[in-house]
């Protein structure tokens, strides 16, 4: 059977997504406690982890499968040099899912390219996070029964939070309304908010959160992403920017709900903590029904939850053919092309902009 992946939100059509919503939520009613027997997932975790990679694995052994892998990438042959596509190489003959977090952008793409069973992103880098935006859909959906009209506000480090570049195209997509809450140096970038632009979904961006507070229907806070600023001067400089207390909780709707994909440092005071609004808590449980859903799927073994293979080929996978790189390089140095030297670069055309071009593997967008 062909294989899918699941790297970006975008693998998946907008009614597999929703089937894999409805499975998830069978999965916390009923999960079939042996869907997985004789399967084994791997986690390569490059980058520190408790949720995601937690939340996999107890996913797996619910349904009956067993998990290996590493949670520190320096014990594995990675240390002496191994490059990401003989890793997947080799790990494909061991289990039969792999997921991945990467600290560099577009990572689990090559995973993905270079591997024969389906590869999980994880998180790569400052790019993607697609099994959280999922858990986080799952949430709010569950909590408050339709996305169509929601008003979200995605607020804090909006520049290098993977969770919300994910989160804000597929939100508008399903119909919610969004605020942009961040300072300057820690807006979103431009190709994360391109689609909800266009879609009509950007109510406004203000570094203002105390101004928009009474509007949401859920504020969705994130960390400042220390390991991702180039310097620790422009990460003090930023860090402690908003912080969610019960005093601004007092000027929020009633019903208003508190999401962070956590881990949190001093985003939300721990007062807050008890106030019926705060779900982060439960938005974290909601990670094993919905990464139970997507092994299943992703293994075949959720029948009519997603095609065998919907995704167009990639032209960088190997053994297709690879058409003409459009540069030398990415000009993303935080772009896998720029680590692993023996991938070829490759851009694509952005909808609707035809100056710009975005590269396949970390969405980095130049001139075309
Ligand atoms: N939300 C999230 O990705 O948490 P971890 O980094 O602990 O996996």
């Amino acid at each position: 059977m062909p294989k899918r992946d699941l790297i970006s939100p975008d693998d998946l059509s907008p009614d597999e997504l929703t089937a894999i919503l409805d499975l998830a939520a069978e999965m916390e009613r009923d999960a079939p406690g042996d869907l997985c027997a004789g399967k084994i997932l791997a986690t390569l975790f490059y980058e520190p982890s408790t949720r995601t990679r937690l939340s996999f694995e107890s996913a797996m052994l619910r349904l009956g499968g067993r998990t290996l892998g590493f949670a520190d990438a320096q014990t594995s042959s990675v240390a002496k040099g191994e490059t990401i596509a003989d890793t997947a190489r080799i790990v494909q003959a061991y289990a039969d899912i792999i997921v991945m977090r990467h600290p560099i952008e577009g990572a689990a793409k090559v995973a993905a390219d270079y591997a024969s069973v389906p590869v999980i992103n994880a998180g790569d880098g400052g790019h993607m996070h697609p099994t959280q935006t999922i858990l986080d859909l799952y949430t709010l959906k569950k909590l408050k029964g339709t996305l169509e009209g929601l008003v979200v506000g995605l607020c804090g480090d909006l520049k290098y939070g993977r969770t919300v570049h994910s989160l804000a195209p597929v939100l508008a997509r399903l119909g919610a309304k969004l605020y942009c809450i961040a300072p300057p140096e820690l807006a979103m970038p431009e190709e994360c908010l391109r689609e909800a632009r266009a879609a009509g979904a950007v109510l406004g961006e203000t570094p203002d959160l105390d101004a928009v507070i009474g509007h949401l229907d859920a504020l969705y806070a994130t960390r400042v992403q220390k390991e991702r600023f180039p310097s620790s001067e422009e990460y003090e400089r930023v860090k402690g920017t908003y912080v969610v207390t019960a005093a601004l909780l007092s000027r929020a709707k009633p019903d208003m709900l508190v999401l962070h994909p956590l881990p949190r440092v001093d985003e939300i005071a721990y007062e807050v903590d008890d106030d019926p609004r705060a779900a982060y808590f439960r938005q974290a449980a909601n990670g094993v029904p919905v990464r139970m859903a997507l092994i299943a799927a992703l293994l075949g073994l959720a029948h009519d939850v997603i095609a065998p293979e919907a995704r167009a080929p990639e032209p960088s996978a190997p053994g297709r053919a690879r058409p003409q790189a459009a540069r030398e390089a990415c000009a993303n140095p935080r772009c896998v092309t720029n680590h692993e030297h023996h991938l070829t670069p490759q851009f694509a055309p952005v909808p609707d902009e035809p100056r710009l071009v975005h590269c396949m593997y970390c969405d980095h967008e130049v001139l075309a």
